[in-house]
């Protein structure tokens, strides 16, 4: 929700920072601003619409200084008008800011400046408005910026990561961050600061996140961090392990079908180099990223919580199928923002699993962190390297898919899937109830997993035409049992999130106790239907959903297609799985490439779909 970037230091700054607003475009962008500060004058250009408007509005009216902020936005408080758009300025002109996140208190804030005039609707401008009654109350020939930015956080109830200027502070930008990312850098004698790497990739790979609590002076002589007293403290320092490459479309007409593709990459990565030989002998054995839980801990759980949202806590129903079946620990898969809303029981005895793409999802780090304060031991499993989550867990698993950068996410789930298999194997051999061996086995067989994914994606030509057969369709069902459950409910959020056509999904047993009423003609039923134990099952769902008008497109294996053929109206055959388990990732292909085939066909922004944000940072 929001990106933000700042640079200071480089005559070529406001470059820069449209450059890094194209990277941070998907983490909202209903509008689009900066403001440059040269010592006199801050001079803001900011537009509502895509970064586009904005880009326009500076051919029109160029900016240039070596120190400047900008801010792509994703409205939470005010609608997305120019006024709205972030940065705002104090009245006075002489500090701006930009903020991702919300500042719950803005009112009581507001009230306190009396009857001062306010630009704009937002919870971010009472801010700009506060840090400049600080610095006036500062000596006039020692005002200090980062002072008077802790002296008004230190007020501040809710979520933000925050970036001022000021014109008593013409070369320094000054952050500050709590449950919302930020990012500083400091290369060739710029300073940075971004939302996220992708922004400052093509500036420098050594990065370093802040905490909460912790701010920064950034400067082109360096970068200061400090926490809440001012003393000086030391920030998450990392290197991001992807390049510049690897966050451009590299010829593809959009992100999303890029990632798509990447997928047989992306699963080779996260299945790479998942073994080890432990010190103290024996065979190898699976290991996590970064374990910080003691095995014996792990051997002693009763019970597993998985908290996700949206197409990862799809991904977790997978999870609790894995770890259910090779660990034989019960486990519950919740919606992060339900969780700590309610009163789970959670001990030392409970393993939460946290499962995030970006490890910034603000529900999924509080779900996790309230599991860390009942003394549960945490695992993430994460894609975004030193992102909050990875921080925060005592384990982390990261899945190595690289940036994401389509707002619906592709890659980050088939990689979660797998990683979902590795926990399930992990756990199964912690608590005795898979032989090393057996573990390393099954794991030789997933490494078949990329080449069948490659082969999915050759049904490309075929599932366009299915596209162009379905995609003015009135209604969209998925329906799925077992392993095809998790896949109807991802197939059904991918369609409706970046086509906009009404899609559902429901365990095909469901559909009889009341979903079926739906069914009509026009309507298209999309049923996930592999060989395997449920199969029968779905023959019959099938039947009754089409005795009812609607049009059937299965999703089968090898094993199951020929059947198939007599009672649906279109049959994808995929191969079949190396283990049933991994089948979701298999057939989760297909759905992704008919929803970018549908949503392209209806002339839908598939990067950057309506309403959306690629990380939600806010409740
Ligand atoms: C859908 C999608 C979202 C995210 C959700 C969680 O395509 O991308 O549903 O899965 O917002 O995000 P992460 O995984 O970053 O916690």
């Amino acid at each position: 929700m929001c990106g933000i970037i700042g640079i200071t230091g480089r005559p070529d700054a406001v470059d820069g920072i449209v450059a890094g607003l194209t990277r941070l475009e998907y983490r909202g962008y209903d509008s689009a601003g900066i403001v440059t500060n040269d010592g006199r004058d801050l001079r803001v250009v900011k537009r509502a619409g895509k970064l586009q408007q904005l880009v326009k509005a500076l051919e029109a009216q160029p900016l240039a200084t070596s120190t400047g902020i900008g801010h792509t936005r994703w409205a939470t408080h005010g609608e997305p008008t120019d006024r709205n758009a972030h940065p705002h300025v104090d009245p006075s002109g002489r500090v701006a800011v930009v903020h991702n996140g919300i500042i719950e208190n803005y009112q009581a804030l507001k009230a306190e400046l009396g009857d001062a005039r306010f630009a704009s609707e937002t919870d971010t401008e009472v801010t700009a408005h506060l840090v400049a009654r600080e610095l006036d109350r500062q000596p006039e020939d020692a005002r200090d910026l980062l002072a008077a930015v802790r002296a008004v956080v230190a007020r501040l109830q809710g979520a933000y990561s925050l970036c001022f200027v000021a014109l008593d502070a013409p070369d320094e930008i000054v952050v500050a961050k709590h449950e919302a990312p930020l990012i500083v850098a400091h290369a060739d004698g710029v300073g940075y600061c971004a939302s996220d790497v992708a922004a400052l990739i093509a500036h420098t790979r050594e990065v370093a996140a802040l905490l909460d609590g912790q701010f920064a002076r950034i400067a082109p002589d360096g970068v200061e961090v400090v926490d809440v007293h001012g003393e000086p403290v030391e920030p998450h320092r990392y290197e991001v392990d992807w390049d510049l490459a690897a966050a451009e479309k590299q010829g593809f007409p959009h992100f999303m079908l890029k990632e798509i593709h990447e997928q047989p990459q992306a699963i080779a990565d996260t299945l790479r180099d998942r073994l080890t030989v432990p010190p103290n002998g024996g065979g190898p054995r699976l290991y996590l990223d970064e374990l910080r839980i003691d095995e014996h801990e792990l051997g002693s759980i009763d019970k597993v919580f998985i908290l996700a949202c949206g197409t990862s806590l799809h991904a977790g129903m997978v999870g609790k199928l894995a770890i259910e079946h090779w660990a034989g620990i019960p486990v519950d898969v919740e919606v992060a923002s339900e969780f700590r809303y309610r009163d789970p029981i959670v001990d030392p005895h409970t393993l939460v699993i946290a499962i995030s793409q970006s490890g910034e999802t603000i529900d999924t780090i509080a779900g996790a962190s309230y599991a860390r304060d009942q003394r549960a031991p945490v695992i993430a499993l994460v894609n975004v390297v030193g992102s909050t989550l990875a921080r925060e867990a005592d384990g982390v698993l990261y899945t190595h898919a690289g940036p994401e950068v389509a707002v619906a996410s592709t890659k980050a789930f088939t990689t979660q899937l797998i990683g979902c298999l590795l926990l399930g194997l992990f756990l199964g051999q912690v608590r005795g109830r898979l032989f090393a061996s057996e573990a390393e086995d099954i794991l030789a067989r997933l490494q078949s997993v990329p080449e069948a994914v490659q082969q999915v994606l050759e049904l490309d030509a075929q599932i366009a035409a299915l596209a162009e057969r379905y995609h003015d369709v009135d209604y969209t069902m998925f329906i799925g049992r077992h392993t095809g459950l998790p896949i109807a409910y991802e197939g059904a959020l991918k369609l409706k999130e970046i086509s906009y056509l009404h899609a559902e999904a429901f365990p095909a047993g469901e559909m009889k106790h009341g979903p079926i009423a739906l069914i009509e003609q026009g309507s298209l039923v999309v049923a996930l239907a592999p060989a395997g134990r449920v199969f029968g099952k779905m023959v019959s769902n099938i039947q009754e959903v089409r005795a009812r008008g609607a049009a059937v497109l299965a999703i089968g294996t090898e094993g199951s297609t020929a059947e198939l053929k007599a009672h649906a109206d279109d049959v994808l055959t995929l191969p079949e799985p190396p283990h049933e388990l991994a089948g979701p990732v298999l057939s989760v292909v297909p759905l992704q490439l008919f929803s970018y085939h549908v949503a392209t066909l209806r002339g839908e922004d598939v990067d950057q779909p309506r309403n959306l944000a690629k990380t939600v940072t806010v409740e």
